[in-house]
């Protein structure tokens, strides 16, 4: 496999609105990983998501829970 983006799998990002996750997922998207990104404020979420389709040949998948939820 010459990259992570030739297999189907997506990468889940719990946090990637911001801090570490926000960090993890620019590291993933540089490997070529599909991501799904996962955070409550969906603006900031959004935001990142955009730029990482727009800098890498990937896919992002957002959204917006909180994951404290039920
Ligand atoms: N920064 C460090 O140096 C460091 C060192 C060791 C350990 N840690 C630990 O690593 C973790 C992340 O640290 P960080 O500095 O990256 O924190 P951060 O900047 O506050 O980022 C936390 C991320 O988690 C999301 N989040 C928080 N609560 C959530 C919830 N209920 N549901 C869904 N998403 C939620 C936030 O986005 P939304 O607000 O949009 O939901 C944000 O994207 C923390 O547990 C921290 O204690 C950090």
């Amino acid at each position: 496999m010459d990259s992570i983006q030739s297999s189907k799998a997506y990468t889940l990002i719990t946090g990637a609105s911001g801090g570490i996750g926000q960090k993890l997922a620019e590291e993933f998207a540089k490997k070529k990983a599909n991501l799904v990104c996962i955070a409550r404020r969906a603006d900031a979420l959004k935001a990142t998501t955009l730029r990482l389709m727009e800098c890498y040949p990937i896919q992002v998948l957002w959204l917006s829970i909180d994951l404290t939820e039920k």
